[in-house]
């Protein structure tokens, strides 16, 4: 478990109270709190499932951007899996190899494409093509150099069916990504034709949560099966296979297979497709830093409301973190653990509470009825700060400043202590910014 109760029932991470943090005026709520240390550990673990083999853990960077992470990545040897011009700058500024870099994305600039194959003496590591249109665009600004690039399948795999939330399945049929498979013969006769390109590689991602339904190791066969495929007549100086991300965390509803296990099953899918000489790159996001990080809020106001369907329907705690600061429940009906960083005298620091939880529905400021993190167990005497689990990933990277709320604080914990931090914007600084706007 990333985060563990002490002996005094205050709720920490990476060894740190996490009260401490929550009530300490210089940070202030909300707060997104993560375990640098833990997040190197991850990378190890499934580092450690190639077992030797030729890899490459491009994180992607989406997930989570912050420098402390990306570098701590960066260490442990990731590369990285990049969607803009200013991730691979991010990428690259927080130590990682240009050729470590591959880049998703279907609606490239050009400005982008000039930087990922102008970088360093041959350009980033791949440019994933997400369309056979696109080819002949990532041709012309090679011009004068030659372009890594990789032909990302749409191996039509629908995760949405497998229990998937349908925001988050990307590879299916009707998905805006990728190149659908009987498409990749016009894709091969355009690379053919088209000179500065340089194809190392096949990539596919199906989406997020994927192991969860045993999708991941389902559309890496089929890429495997394309790559055999088409590889010594189309593709002969192919560097690697990249069956994407998605390894799935457990959000609470039970435990999944651990990534590096995942990685095991794909590769021997990969030995039987005869592609062993390949390396085997992934691109896990969420499965990297979602369990070391929390959105710590404080309590600010409770309700009880005289309607309602159930008992549990009419407590309402509303709570400093928002919708705009962790969109997830919002925008997919994603449900997090919420917990009390402190537990009163009657619960015992095993986490136990002595008959004493009632169903809070917890809510945050916003002023939209989707601003809703669902119905917890939580003291019926409200606690005066919680904790949203398992918030690490597309937390503050998908938040925003709606309602005049400004991005929330972050720290950053390694080791037992903060090794860096990021206090929220003084709320006067958005508002003066916003209404200086068009002032002379
Ligand atoms: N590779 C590509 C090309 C991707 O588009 C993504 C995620 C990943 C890798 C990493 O997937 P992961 O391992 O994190 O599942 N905001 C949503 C997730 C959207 C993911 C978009 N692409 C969420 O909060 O669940």
């Amino acid at each position: 478990m990333p985060t563990l109760r002490d002996a005094t029932g205050a709720l920490c991470l990476a060894g740190v109270a996490l009260s401490s943090l929550a009530r300490d005026p210089a940070i202030g709520t909300p707060v997104y709190v993560y375990d640098v240390g833990a997040i190197g550990l991850e990378a190890r673990r499934l580092r450690a499932g190639f077992e030797g083999a030729a890899h490459l853990v491009a994180y992607a960077i989406k997930a989570n951007s912050a420098g402390p992470i990306v570098r701590a990545l960066a260490s442990e040897g990731c590369g990285a899996d990049v969607v803009s011009g200013a991730e691979l700058i991010l990428a690259l500024a927080c130590g990682i190899s240009p050729d470590h870099v591959v880049y998703s994305g279907v609606a490239k600039t050009d400005d982008e494409l000039d930087r990922a194959i102008g970088v360093g003496p041959r350009g980033i590591g791949a440019i994933q093509l997400e369309s056979v249109e696109e080819i002949a665009r990532v041709a012309a600004r090679a011009a004068g150099k030659t372009a890594r690039v990789s032909i990302r399948v749409n191996p039509a795999v629908d995760l949405a069916t497998m229990g998937t939330h349908a925001h988050i399945a990307t590879g299916h049929d009707e998905a805006k990504f990728g190149i659908a498979l009987q498409d990749i013969p016009a894709a091969l006769a355009a690379l053919r034709s088209a000179e500065h390109l340089e194809l190392v590689g096949f990539a596919s991602h199906v989406g997020s949560q994927a192991s969860q339904g045993g999708a991941y190791v389902g559309a890496a066969r089929t890429l495997f099966g394309v790559v055999r495929e088409v590889r010594a007549e189309h593709a002969p100086r192919l560097a690697f296979v990249d069956t994407g991300g998605g390894f799935a965390i457990d959000y609470g509803d039970g435990p999944c297979a651990a990534p590096a296990d995942i990685v095991r099953t794909t590769r021997v899918e990969q030995r039987a497709a005869g592609l062993e000489d390949l390396a085997l790159y992934v691109e896990p996001g969420r499965s990297l830093v979602a369990a070391h990080g929390v959105l710590l809020a404080r309590v600010l106001q409770s309700k009880v409301s005289p309607f309602g369907r159930e008992p549990p329907l009419r407590r309402w705690l509303m709570i400093d973190a928002g919708m705009n600061d962790l969109i997830r429940p919002a925008l997919y009906q994603a449900r997090h653990r919420i917990v009390p960083l402190e537990l009163t005298s009657r619960e015992d620091v095993a986490g136990r509470v002595d008959g004493d939880d009632v169903g809070w529905r917890v809510v945050g400021p916003v002023c939209e009825s989707s601003d809703d993190f669902g119905v917890h167990a939580l003291p019926s005497s409200p606690p005066p700060f919680v904790a949203i689990l398992d918030a690490g990933a597309y937390g503050y990277t998908m938040a925003s400043s709606y309602n005049g709320r400004p991005l929330a604080s972050e720290v950053f914990l390694a080791s037992g202590r903060v090794i860096a931090s990021r206090r929220r914007r003084p709320v006067e600084e958005w508002s003066l910014e916003r209404a200086s706007l068009g002032e002379p």
